[in-house]
C-alpha cells in the first residue's frame, strides 16, 4: 500500500507526500490547465486507438470516452476543482476521471507516458495559435489594404534617419507593412507545416511494446504523421521555439509601426488623428489624446522577446530526451501569444479607424527639399551631367535656398542659373511632389501606378 500522502499516480515506490516547497515547485497546474481542452483530445484520440488495436476493450473505451468528456465539461463550466497535489493537467484529468468512472481509468496510460503526452498537447495548443495567428495577420493585412488603396497617391514625406528624404505615397506606406506582415504569414505558415507531426505514443522515450497504431492517433488529432524518433518526439520543442521567433519577429513589425503612429499622431505631427475608440485621455491634461494603444503594442514586443529567449535559455544544453526544464516552456508561450494576438488586434482596430491628414501630409511632403534627388536627376537627364556633378550642383542650390529662407521650389529661374546656367524653366515640373511620386514608375516604385499594382496583387493572392 501506499502512503496516504504520497502521489496516487506515481506513489508506489514512495513512502511520504512531498515537502509543501517541493509541490510548489512541482506543480504546473496553476498555468498548464490552459490545456486541459487539448490534454483530454489527445487522451479521447489515445483510447479510441487503444480500442481499435485491441489492446483495451471496447467497454473501456467506451466508459473513458464518455468520462473525458464529463470532465471536458466541468473545466469548460468552471466547476473542477484542480489540485496542487495533482501537480499537472494530465493528472488532474486522470484522477477525475477515475473518480467518475472508476477502474478502465487507470487503463488509459496503457503505451503512453506524461512526455509524449504533454509534447502532444502543447503542440496541439501551439498549433490553434499558429491558426489564430495567422487569422490576425491575414485581418491586419486587409486593413492596411483598405488604407493603401484609399490614399494610393495621397503624398507624405518619406524618411531616411527620420529626417525628410523624398516624397512617397501614403499608399506605398501602407504596402510596406503588408509586406512585412505577409512575410510574417508565411513564416506562420511555414512553421506550423513543419511542427504538425505527432509525438503521441513516444511513451516515455523509447516507444511501447503495446502494438499501438501511431498513424490512427496522429490522424485523429489533425496531424499530418507521427513523429519518427521517440527521443526527439519527447524532447523537441522547437515548434514552440519557432512559434516564439515568429512572433518576436512580427511582434518587431508591430512596434515599428506603434512607433511610427505615435510620432504620426503627435501635434507636431498631425500625419493622422487616431479614434476615439483607439485612444485615451489624460485625468489632468484635458486637452490630451493619447496614442496608448500603440505605445502598449511597441512595449509588448519586450515580453515576446524576453520569452523566445528564455526558452532557448531553457532548452540550451538540455540532454535527450525529457528533463522537467522543460516545463518551463508552457507560461513563456502562452504570454507571448496572449500578447501577440492582442497587440496584432489593437493594430488591426487602430489602422481601420485612423484618418490620414491629407493636408497635413502633403505639406510635410514639400519640406525639406525633399524633391532634392528630383532635381538632381533632372540635371542628368536633360543636361546630360553626371550624377556626381549634378548632385554638386542641387546641394548648392540647397544651400542657397536655405540662405533665403525657402524651398527649392521657390527659388527663381535666374537665382538658378546664377548656380548653373543651362537651367531651364521645365526644372521646376519636377520640384512639384506630385510629379516626383509619379515619376517613380520604377517596379516597386512609390508611384500611384505601382502602389496600384501591388495592391491588386496581394488582393488577388489573398483572395
Ligand atoms: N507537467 C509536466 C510538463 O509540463 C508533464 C510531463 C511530466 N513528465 C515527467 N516525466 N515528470 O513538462
Amino acid at each position: 500500500m501506499t502512503d496516504k500522502t504520497s502521489n496516487t499516480m506515481w506513489g508506489g515506490r514512495f513512502a511520504a507526500g512531498p515537502d509543501a516547497i517541493m509541490e510548489a515547485i512541482n506543480a504546473s497546474i496553476g498555468f498548464d490547465q490552459r490545456l486541459a481542452a487539448q490534454d483530454i483530445a489527445g487522451s479521447r484520440a489515445h483510447a479510441a486507438m487503444l480500442g481499435a488495436t485491441g489492446i483495451l476493450t471496447d467497454t473501456d473505451v467506451e466508459a473513458i470516452r464518455e468520462g473525458l468528456l464529463t470532465v471536458l465539461s466541468e473545466i469548460e463550466g468552471g466547476h473542477f476543482a484542480f489540485s496542487t497535489a495533482l501537480e499537472d493537467i494530465h493528472m488532474n484529468v486522470e484522477s477525475r476521471l477515475k473518480e467518475i468512472i472508476g477502474e478502465p481509468a487507470g487503463r488509459l496510460h496503457t503505451g503512453r507516458s506524461r512526455n509524449d503526452q504533454v509534447a502532444t498537447d502543447f503542440k496541439l495548443w501551439v498549433r490553434d495559435q499558429f491558426d489564430a495567428a495567422e487569422t490576425g495577420l491575414l485581418a491586419l493585412i486587409h486593413a492596411l489594404l483598405g488604407q493603401a488603396e484609399a490614399g494610393a497617391d495621397w503624398v507624405m514625406p518619406g524618411f531616411t534617419h527620420l529626417q525628410v528624404a523624398q516624397p512617397v505615397t501614403w499608399g506605398h506606406h501602407m504596402m510596406a507593412y503588408v509586406e512585412m506582415f505577409g512575410r510574417d504569414l508565411s513564416r506562420v505558415r511555414d512553421a506550423r507545416a513543419r511542427m504538425n507531426t505527432s509525438p503521441l505514443g513516444a511513451a516515455a522515450l523509447a516507444g511501447t511494446s503495446f502494438p499501438i497504431d501511431r498513424h490512427m492517433t496522429a490522424k485523429a488529432l489533425g496531424f499530418d504523421t507521427p513523429a519518427a524518433n521517440s527521443l526527439d518526439a519527447v524532447s523537441d520543442r522547437d515548434f514552440a521555439l519557432d512559434f516564439l521567433s515568429v512572433a518576436s519577429i512580427s511582434a518587431m513589425h508591430l512596434s515599428r509601426f506603434a512607433e511610427e503612429l505615435v510620432i504620426w499622431s503627435s501635434a507636431q505631427f498631425r500625419f493622422v488623428t487616431l479614434s476615439d475608440r483607439f485612444s485615451t485621455g489624460s485625468s489632468i491634461m484635458p486637452q490630451k489624446k493619447n496614442p496608448d494603444a500603440a505605445e502598449l503594442i511597441r512595449a509588448k514586443v519586450g515580453r515576446i522577446f524576453g520569452a523566445n529567449v528564455s526558452l532557448m535559455m531553457v532548452m540550451k544544453g538540455l540532454p535527450l530526451t525529457y528533463s522537467k526544464d522543460m516545463q518551463e516552456d508552457k507560461e513563456q508561450v502562452f504570454d507571448a501569444a496572449d500578447s501577440w494576438m492582442l497587440a496584432m488586434a489593437a493594430m488591426e482596430g487602430m489602422v481601420k479607424d485612423m484618418t490620414a491628414n491629407r493636408e497635413s501630409l502633403a505639406a510635410a511632403a514639400a519640406t525639406g527639399f525633399s524633391t532634392a534627388t528630383d532635381l538632381a536627376d533632372w540635371l542628368v537627364r536633360v543636361l546630360g551631367m553626371p550624377f556626381r556633378d549634378a548632385h554638386h550642383v542641387t546641394g548648392t542650390l540647397v544651400a542657397l535656398a536655405e540662405s533665403k529662407g525657402c524651398d527649392l521650389p521657390d527659388l527663381s529661374l535666374e537665382d538658378m542659373q546664377n548656380v548653373h546656367a543651362k537651367i531651364t524653366g521645365d526644372v521646376f515640373d519636377v520640384l512639384g511632389v506630385q510629379n516626383s511620386v509619379r515619376s517613380r514608375m520604377s517596379y516597386g516604385g512609390t508611384a500611384p501606378e505601382q502602389v496600384r499594382t501591388q495592391i491588386k496583387l496581394w488582393k488577388d493572392a489573398l483572395s
